[in-house]
């Protein structure tokens, strides 16, 4: 369990794509501190989702809403600028992707923007630890990356409470996101486990009432946090 705050992320992937600027005031009306933006190039995963574009009209529409914008493509570092111009508030680049790691995370924070290091369930914690320090969160990819509304994988759970670990030792300043198939069922114990973002799609977006769908989600996690 953790004592960061707990954060609702929804996944705009999930959302009706033809009504973005009606969807964009439905998550804003929703109570959801942040929006998660997948952005897929076809090449680190083998979907192609959506780009500069998508964050500029959410930046419109959202107000204070957090923009966490998951960059799942090769070569981050290349459009990293684009992104945060477009109105980015945090950009989570991958381990696994093509380009120098610390650099694309170090230019990530001078432009003022929350640098976030996202890594797929094969690859191990032991690769992030060094990255830490230069990071404000984690990004555990509880799916193999590319599609919304697949399984949790339960595996990954482990690897939460072991990044958990090294954080609270360290005294590194860094949330620990979800991000795959989360929901009122393991959501729990994410949380349980050390993880304080939950980003979620399929899950709150079926639902036809997604206010209701976050407060329930968040009092389900919250219920975590208080019995561990
Ligand atoms: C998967 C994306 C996720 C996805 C989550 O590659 O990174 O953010 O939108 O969707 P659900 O919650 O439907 O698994
Ligand atoms: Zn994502």
């Amino acid at each position: 369990m953790t004592s960061r705050p707990l954060i609702i992320a929804p996944s705009v992937l999930a959302a009706d794509l033809g009504r973005i600027e009606q969807e964009a005031e439905r998550i804003k009306a929703s109570g959801a501190e942040w929006v998660h933006i997948d952005v897929m190039d076809g090449h680190f995963v083998p979907n192609i989702s959506f780009g500069t574009n998508m964050v500029r009209t959410l930046r419109k529409v959202m107000g204070d809403v957090t923009l966490d914008v998951h960059l799942m493509i090769e070569q981050p570092d290349r459009y990293a600028r684009d992104f945060v111009e477009a109105g980015a508030d945090c950009l989570n680049v991958h381990l696994e992707a093509r380009h120098t790691l610390a650099r694309t995370l170090d230019h990530i924070r001078e432009m003022g923007c929350r640098a976030g290091l996202a890594i797929n369930p094969p690859t191990l914690i032991k690769h992030a630890i060094p990255l830490l320090p230069k990071i404000q969160q984690l990004l555990l990819m509880t799916v193999n990356p590319g599609f919304g509304g697949q399984a949790f994988l339960p595996e990954v759970l482990p690897k939460i409470r072991e990044a958990q670990e090294v954080i609270l030792r360290q005294n590194y300043d860094v949330d620990i996101t979800v991000d795959g198939g989360i929901g009122e069922e393991t959501a729990r114990p994410c949380v349980s486990a050390g993880a304080n973002i939950l980003v979620a799609g399929t899950a709150l977006f079926r639902q036809p009432d997604l206010t209701r769908a976050v407060a329930h989600l968040r009092s389900v996690a919250s219920a975590a946090t208080v019995s561990g």
